[in-house]
Formats: structure tokens, C-alpha cells, sequence
């Protein structure tokens, strides 16, 4: 058996394709529909309400696009919008529980912490997960609001030291706290995982969502026999809510590689 439509992936903006990165080194058979909704970025900041609004609509348009499967790649609304999810007559994934689950494999001191957007960390989202899963846990939180605008100024260089003073002052509470597991909770975090590593040290594991999103779903598609088996290059497209030329250019730090301006569009998500 096999599913040859797209999986579609979406984010509050260009973060998600840190996840997108990880799927084409995972899944690399399958094409991808990726949304980011750039005129609205970002929903780390915003209500509940307004993040479950979002992402109701993001999920239809990429309904819409017929793929087989949907992505949440947006840490925020993977914490506190995955119930916006439960009636798609899709598979769904976000991105909390695989980290998290991930986390817990990972950690001996049993002491790990979660960094992400304010959103994220209030809903103590990975918290709950984890604690299902080692109850003896202990977890520590923290936002890092500047970490996203960082990424996107292209501020993210382990020698730059703005990158490492700004890492350095969000993560001294991680450091003090002992965990010896740190997930990176938000899209954009992966990419200052080397400054990051740099601060905390190589006694402390990093938990990259993306990679273990991907492998969640490489292993989903495998065994339902939804493996896209045609045998020709996969193909990508890109969908974007603000305009496509500042998607393009920003781009390829998150993912690793340039994005053809010409499978770049820009969509009216606010009509859906
Ligand atoms: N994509 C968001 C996340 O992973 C970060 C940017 C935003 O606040 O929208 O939480």
C-alpha cells in the first residue's frame, strides 16, 4: 500500500522549516505542502483563543491542499492548540509530545528543561507529558523571548557575542537547575543549538522537536502503509500569508538550503 498526496506542515512563520529540514533528511520520498503564516507571526505572544483561531485555519488550508497528513511545526500551537485537531479527518502530529517522550529517554539525572515561547511555557504543556511518562521527573521552564528574533535578524553564530550573552543570561536558571536534558520548545531554537551547546556544555543533551517529529512520522507512515513509493524527485511547495520575496530570503537559515521563489505564494488565510 502506499499514499502519494503531500504531508502538510504548518507554523505561525518561517520556524517551521527547521521541521520541514528534519522531514527531508527523514521522509525524503515524500513531497511536502508547507504554510507559514508570516502575516501573522507570531502566536508565541498572543491568547489561547486567538492561537486555536490560527491554527483552525492554517489546518484548513492545508486540508484544502488534499495532503495526508498534517504537521503542526509550531511549538506554541502544539502546546496549546492540538485539540483544534481532533476532528481531522487526517492523522495529526505536533511536535510537545515526541520532544518530550524523546526527553525522557534521554535524561539520567531525571531533571530536564523546556525552553520555548511565553505561550509554551505557560501551558506547562511538555511538563504534563513528561510527568505521565516519569512521574518522579523534575522539570524546569523557561521562555526565551528573544531567541526567535535573533534567529531571524541571522544573529545565531556560536562566536557572535551578542548570540552568547543573550543565551547565556536565559539559560543560567537551566544551568543552575542541573538538567541534564534540554528540549528546544520553538521552532527557531535548533539553530542556536551550537551557541547553546557552547553555554551549557556537552553534559547536557539537546532535544531537537523536529528530529523527533520526523521519526514519529516516518515510523506512522510505515506502518499504515503511507509511504510515498513513486519513483521520481519529491517535490515541495510553499505557501505564506505575508509577502512570498522576505519568506525567500530568510528562508534558508531554517532550512538548510534556498527556496525557488517561483514555489513560494502568498494565500488569504484570514478568508478560510
Ligand atoms: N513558531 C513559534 C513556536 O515554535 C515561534 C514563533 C512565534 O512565536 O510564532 O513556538
Amino acid at each position: 500500500m502506499s499514499d502519494n498526496r503531500a504531508i502538510g506542515v504548518f507554523d505561525s512563520g518561517l520556524g517551521g522549516l527547521t521541521v520541514v529540514r528534519e522531514l527531508f533528511n527523514t521522509v525524503p520520498n515524500e513531497d511536502i505542502i508547507y504554510f507559514g503564516d508570516t502575516g501573522r507571526v507570531p502566536y508565541g505572544t498572543r491568547s489561547v483563543e486567538t492561537i486555536k483561531k490560527y491554527a483552525s485555519q492554517d489546518e484548513r488550508f492545508l486540508l484544502n491542499q488534499n495532503v495526508k497528513l498534517i504537521i503542526a511545526a509550531c511549538g506554541t500551537v502544539s502546546s496549546v492548540a492540538a485539540d483544534t485537531a481532533y476532528e481531522l479527518p487526517v492523522p495529526f502530529f505536533e511536535v510537545v509530545s515526541h520532544a518530550a517522550k524523546a526527553a525522557v529517554k534521554a535524561t539520567k539525572n531525571g531533571k530536564i528543561a523546556v525552553i520555548g515561547t511565553n505561550a509554551t511555557v505557560k501551558s506547562r504543556q511538555h511538563e504534563k507529558v513528561i510527568l505521565s511518562l516519569m512521574p518522579d521527573a523534575k522539570v524546569f521552564n523557561q521562555s526565551c523571548t528573544l531567541f526567535v528574533p535573533l534567529v531571524e535578524e541571522g544573529w545565531y553564530s556560536a562566536d557572535d557575542i551578542v548570540v552568547l550573552e543573550t543565551v547565556s543570561r536565559y539559560l543560567k536558571p537551566v544551568f543552575e537547575f542541573g538538567a541534564d536534558t534540554l528540549i528546544l520548545g520553538c521552532t527557531h531554537y535548533p539553530i542556536l543549538s551550537e551557541a547553546i551547546e557552547k553555554v551549557l556544555g556537552d553534559s547536557v543533551t539537546l532535544i531537537n522537536a523536529g528530529v523527533a517529529t520526523a521519526e514519529a512520522v516516518k515510523q506512522y507512515l510505515n506502518e499504515q502503509g503511507m509511504e510515498n513509493i513513486r519513483n521520481k524527485e519529491s517535490e515541495h511547495s510553499f505557501y505564506v500569508s505575508d509577502k512570498p520575496d522576505s519568506f525567500v530570503k530568510q528562508a534558508s537559515i531554517l532550512l538548510g538550503r534556498e527556496v525557488d521563489g517561483n514555489k513560494v505564494q502568498k494565500v488569504d488565510i484570514n478568508n478560510l
